[in-house]
């Protein structure tokens, strides 16, 4: 058997052209457009990358996009002062602080500091417990964009096995919350998990997010299973430098049912569910009907 690849930057670029079709009416019948704030401290190669990417798809999707670099050394004082004034700023829809911070901020101080409303990432206390509650969040965009993957997959997943690979804030834990509200019984696995291997071979839908190159080999993974690859791990191989993901690929396609590559999987559509969360921000914030199919 061999998996149906699941194309994540054809999706991708779909979520992108719905999203400027939303932004183009909402400012042809409201006169309103939507806003990102990026606030990037340092200059941290990987971050400078994400910021530009994400800056670009704003503008090609006809939102306004504002970049913020600060020097590394700046006071976590002055950081807190200029997200009080995006706060403030009837023009941000979004504020997103790229991650990780300085050591000499506290990054859980700021992320709590952003309006809960602006919060695009959906990493804010409030936005967290209200996922967990089961009530209208803005929901992290890196699982958001698994969860319409695998909702368009498979249609309903009521029921189905799921099981994610990594505890973090940022994809295990929502993500977890994600799949358990669209009534899947899941399970999350990690670094201390027994038998880890066992654990994943129950699953129908199967996450891997932990930051450790192709350490999902095919044997772990149920014949059949949808396999979502959220890595993007840097390794060299054959005297060549190459993005693989924490599932290893050739194995795993010959056992699963449908498969994410990496890269052109779960990536691309991270940056079109901020794009997703940014527009859902700015209807919200102005009390317009949020577009459908973009949200959890
Ligand atoms: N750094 C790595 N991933 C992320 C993300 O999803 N959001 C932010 N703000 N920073 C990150």
């Amino acid at each position: 058997m061999t998996a149906t690849i699941i194309d994540g930057k054809e999706f991708a670029a779909r979520v992108r052209a719905e999203v400027a079709r939303h932004v183009a009416r909402l400012n042809a019948d409201h006169g309103v457009t939507p806003g990102l704030s990026v606030v990037l401290v340092g200059a941290d190669p990987a971050s400078e990358v994400y910021v530009r990417s994400k800056g670009r798809s704003t503008v090609e999707a006809g939102m306004n996009s504002w970049e913020h670099r600060l020097p590394a050394e700046t006071a976590e004082a002055d950081l807190l002062a200029l997200i009080g004034r995006l706060n403030a700023d009837p023009a941000v829809h979004g504020i997103l602080v790229q991650l990780p911070l300085p050591g000499h901020i506290d990054s859980d101080l700021v992320i709590n500091a952003i309006d809960p409303a602006k919060d695009v990432d959906g990493f804010h206390i409030s936005n967290v417990g209200l996922l967990g509650t089961g009530q209208k969040a803005m929901v992290p965009c890196t699982p958001l964009g698994c969860l319409m993957m695998l909702r368009d997959h498979h249609g309903s997943l009521a029921g189905m096995e799921a099981v994610g690979v990594g505890r973090s804030n940022i994809v295990g834990k929502p993500m977890a919350q994600l799949l358990l509200g669209d009534s899947c019984t899941v399970t999350i696995a990690h670094s201390r998990t027994r038998d880890l291997a066992a654990v994943c071979r129950r699953a129908d839908i199967l996450v891997a997010a932990v930051g450790r190159a192709e350490m999902i080999p095919g044997d772990w993974v149920k014949p059949g299973a949808t396999v979502i690859d959220v890595g993007i791990n840097r390794i060299e191989r054959d005297g060549r430098q190459r993005l693989v993901g924490d599932v290893d690929f050739a194995s795993a396609a010959r056992v699963a049912g449908a498969i994410t590559p990496v890269p052109g999987g779960v990536g691309p559509m991270t940056i079109a569910c901020l794009l997703a969360n940014t527009l859902t921000a700015c209807c919200r914030s102005h009390g317009l009907e949020e577009p459908e199919g973009l949200t959890a």
